[in-house]
């Protein structure tokens, strides 16, 4: 994790510099000063090389002179297409072009304390690396990368701008840690042991374990699990942020005043490995499934982001946390379990077993919770991704409000969704011969939409209307390459989308 620091703006006389230039500006202020010091070296390096501006366009000067190891040039884009999401792309760029200076300035004329806050959010997530398991890389491979200054007259405004935005970036880095982690480490047990640290935060934090959703009655969550010697888990966790009073020390039970207790709640798949479990995957690529519970870590990311910068916002976390084991215990196709809300679940296929898992959390979290609206992600099918690819996670949704709401804030941090249908007619195709529902519909047609449909029986009451979300997330959890804010690995998505949803509408 490299380190953001402010600082009124001087000549930067040794060193790195960062300097994020509009399209078509010329140098000003900062890149002036130096351009004048090099004798229009910085000028020069822009026409010799087709430098304009363009968003995330880059140039790196190294030993330019003057005393400084490097200069980069990374471009805005158009001043008039210019948000706070493209300037942390900027800030991404530049901060992965200085990965081998130790310390480094930067500067963008024009740009006012909080855009820049804002670089330095790109800048601190595009430096992330999950490096626990490199015990010799040669020195000179590793990134040296440490600190940035950002530079800016109103230095104490832009810290301000950057407490919230620290929090959020602790967040996405903690989901980026969990879903990084092989399942050998990170197995149920592991996870929800690590989500004691958001007591730290103020999060109130419950573990239940195998005994305890036994005798809740979660068959669906438990069939997945009893293929593997890792038991399951699920967490609950609770940021009070907006009825702190009425609520405090209520851990557990519903709150005396219940209209005061109106919380967000975000539920993950949590499958720790997914085999496929009977129905077992092909060897080839089966590595990735141990991703398979970054819904689950992003919801973990999320409360440590809502908890860390304090939001006014009364947020429950759920996850479900299993693994899917194929042994001689495990769950058969043709099984029947009855799951959480009463309803049975003939098993034709143990590899949809995210579904169950999330079967039993969602009406848990139902019941328990009254939630004013609930968000769940998973990496749920292959299909999404034939469907979407990776640049949109597919998003599935009862409520035509909730559902512009987070569309906007997919444009807003460059989360992208794209709204997938529901409706009676792929309903249908989940009655089962035998119980009240079946986990696949028997035909690879339209198996992203037969999924969030499967989830929707488990979310929807005859009684009021409780505005949902699926997430299914299989296309965008994982990036092969770097790409803006994120680099290769886990990408942590959701994090900075449901954040954003929050402070935009659910925070008061
Ligand atoms: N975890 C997988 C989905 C997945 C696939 C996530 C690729 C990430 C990348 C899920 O549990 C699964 O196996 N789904 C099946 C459903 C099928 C059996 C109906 C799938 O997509 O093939
Ligand atoms: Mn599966
Ligand atoms: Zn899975």
């Amino acid at each position: 994790m490299i380190d953001i620091a402010f600082d009124k703006p001087a000549m930067p006389r040794s060193g790195a510099v960062a300097l994020l230039i509009a399209e078509g500006a010329a140098p000003a202020g900062i890149a002036a000063e130096l351009d004048h010091a090099l004798s229009g070296a910085l000028t020069r390096a822009m026409h010799a090389s087709d430098f304009t501006g363009k968003h995330c366009q880059t140039i790196a000067m190294p030993a330019p002179g003057d005393g400084l190891d490097r200069i980069v040039l990374v471009g805005l884009g158009k001043l008039a297409e210019i948000n706070a999401h493209r300037v942390e792309e900027a800030g991404a760029a530049a901060a992965a072009a200085l990965r081998r200076d130790p310390t480094a300035r930067l500067a963008a004329d024009g740009l006012g304390a909080v855009l820049l806050a804002h670089a330095g959010l790109g800048a601190r997530l595009r430096s992330y690396r999950f490096a626990r398991y490199r015990t010799r890389e040669a020195a000179e491979k590793k990134p040296k990368l440490r600190q940035i200054t950002i530079l800016t007259e109103d230095a104490a405004r832009a810290r301000g701008a950057w407490a919230p935005l620290a929090a959020l970036a602790a967040g996405v880095e903690r989901t980026r840690d969990l879903v990084s982690e092989p399942a050998n480490i990170l197995t149920p047990m592991e996870f929800a042991a690590r989500t004691a640290a958001l007591a730290e935060l103020g999060v109130k934090i419950e573990v239940f374990d195998q005994r305890d959703m036994e005798k809740l009655g979660f068959g669906a969550l438990l069939g997945v699990a009893q293929g593997s010697s890792n038991p399951p888990r699920m967490v609950v966790m609770q940021w009070l942020g907006a009825s702190k009073a009425a609520n405090a020390g209520k851990l557990g039970k519903k709150p005396a005043k219940a209209k005061a207790y109106n919380p967000i709640v975000f539920v993950g798949k949590g499958v720790t490995f997914d085999t496929g479990g009977i129905s077992i995957k092909p060897s080839a690529g089966m590595e990735e499934m141990k991703w398979d519970m970054a819904g689950a870590g992003t919801v973990t990311g999320l409360m440590a982001a809502l908890a860390g910068r304090r939001a006014r916002v009364d947020a429950v976390g759920l996850i479900g946390l299993v693994e899917n084991m194929p042994s001689g215990a495990a769950q058969r196709p043709g099984d029947v379990v009855t799951s959480y809300s009463g309803q049975t679940i003939e098993v034709l296929n143990t590899d949809a077993e995210g579904r169950l898992v999330l079967a039993d959390v969602l009406a848990y979290a139902q019941k328990r919770f009254a939630p004013r609206a609930m968000i769940d992600l998973a990496t749920l099918t292959g299909a999404i991704v034939v469907a979407l690819g990776h640049e949109n996670a597919g998003l599935f949704c009862n409520d035509d409000a909730l559902s512009e709401q987070l569309i906007a804030a997919g444009r807003q941090t460059g989360e992208a969704v794209w709204r997938m249908p529901l409706g009676r007619a792929y309903d249908k195709l989940l009655d089962s011969d035998i119980a009240d529902v079946k986990n696949i519909s028997g035909s690879r047609a339209g198996g992203a939409v037969t999924a969030a449909q499967f989830l929707q029986r488990f979310v929807d009451t005859k009684k009021a209307h409780l505005p949902w979300a699926h997430l299914d997330i299989a296309g965008v959890a994982w990036a092969s390459k770097d790409n803006g804010v994120t680099p290769k690995g886990a990408t942590a998505f959701g994090v900075r989308l449901l954040d954003r949803l929050v402070t935009e509408h659910y925070e008061h």
